[in-house]
């Protein structure tokens, strides 16, 4: 039996994709083998690789002039792997700081280059976006960055900012929840784990102009142009994690495309929202206008009420919806493999739980 999952990331996949992988598990296209045992340089698998790129670049209308890489290390590698390929140590870059993730990204490039943290959520302890008249942009820098959707705060950008320089955004956990304008933004890179497939495969999706210029010493699985170069085959790409966001594409777009998605995720995020502003006995720590779609953390009137309403929610069939080991409290993770039926769920058993609890 399936039951509904909030996780954050790992999270939820689609079941037609699930039942589709099941399906094609031990004799994938005729060829008597799975899929994760032909080599990644057959022309069947780069059939599948190729599709999957232009799956994407359809779902999110990536121009022409953008390079779709296909990655492994994650969003995290991505930290490091940004400020190498687009920064020299004297460069001067610009992050916002919104919250946990974006500190991360901020960490890591600082050992790389000149940081700006250039807006700071501190003053509102990361439970709204800077105002951006208090944004300190610096004259030049060679990137802004940013994190759209903060997945262990909630807090998520309505906009997209409007800067001078390349805006790079790590959209993990926001990525396919909606159409972008790509055109907007010099690089964007998300993790799998969450809208994409399986962990273990990291998208970026980077304006071609911007590459090509790696910092010395940048290992060749980092440098951008050459992986590139190799359509994203430098070495074993994570074949299996490929072959399953490629499927995931195509439900996507059995499924309207990301216009119909983000209809859905508004209508899942509204409901959830509302079941706890209305409540008196759940709350939500982030401002209105920043709330993330995608991730919703929230806690109980008691604290002491975390483990029985979790246990409860477990009985129920509603799972992972413990918040990050940061932060404490609940959090529920609503990707675009999370039903509407699934929120309705949470809803219902959340309102029963605080009538007998409350
Ligand atoms: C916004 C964001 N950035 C980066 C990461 C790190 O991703 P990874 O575990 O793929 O390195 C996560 C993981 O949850 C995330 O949510």
């Amino acid at each position: 039996m399936r039951v509904f999952n909030f996780a954050a990331g790992p999270a939820a996949l689609p079941l037609e994709v699930l039942e589709q992988a099941r399906d094609e598990m031990t004799d994938w296209r005729d060829s008597g083998m799975s899929v994760m045992e032909v080599s990644h340089r057959s022309k069947a698998f780069i059939a599948v690789a190729q599709q999957a790129e232009a799956d994407l670049r359809e779902l999110l209308a990536i121009p022409e002039h953008y390079k779709v890489l296909f990655l492994q290390g994650g969003a995290s590698a991505q930290f490091a792997a940004i400020p190498m390929n687009l920064t020299r140590s004297d460069s001067r870059v610009d992050y916002l700081n919104t919250g946990a993730w974006s500190a991360k990204a901020i960490s890591e490039a600082a050992h790389y280059c000149q940081v700006n943290v250039a807006a700071d959520g501190a003053a509102c302890n990361y439970s709204a976006v800077p105002p951006v008249s208090d944004w300190k942009l610096s004259a030049a820098p060679a990137y802004v960055h940013y994190t759209p959707n903060e997945t262990i705060g909630g807090v998520e950008f309505g906009f997209v900012p409007q800067v001078t320089a390349p805006l790079v955004a790590d959209m993990s956990s926001t990525i396919l929840s909606r159409p972008v304008d790509v055109n907007r933004f010099g690089l964007i890179y998300a993790g799998a784990q969450k809208n994409i497939g399986p962990a273990g495969l990291c998208v970026v999706i980077v304006r071609q102009d911007l590459i090509g210029r790696a910092r010395d010493g940048t290992p060749a699985v980092w440098d951008y142009q050459a992986v590139a170069d190799a359509g994203s085959m430098l070495n074993t790409p994570p074949t299996f994690a490929w072959y399953l966001a490629g499927l995931v594409f195509k439900w996507l777009k059995r499924h309207g495309g990301l216009a119909a998605a983000a209809e859905r995720n508004r209508a899942k995020a509204a409901l959830l929202y509302a079941t706890i502003d209305q409540s008196g006995f759940y709350r939500n720590p982030v401002d209105p206008a920043c709330r993330s779609w995608m991730n919703v953390p929230f806690v109980l009137a008691a604290p002491t009420l975390d483990q029985t309403f979790l246990a409860e929610a477990g009985k129920a069939g509603l799972m992972n919806l413990e918040g990050h080991r940061l932060v404490g409290g609940m959090r529920a993770s609503l990707y675009n493999a999370t039903s509407i039926e699934a929120v309705r769920a949470l809803s219902a058993f959340m309102l029963e739980f605080m009538r007998r609890h409350g």
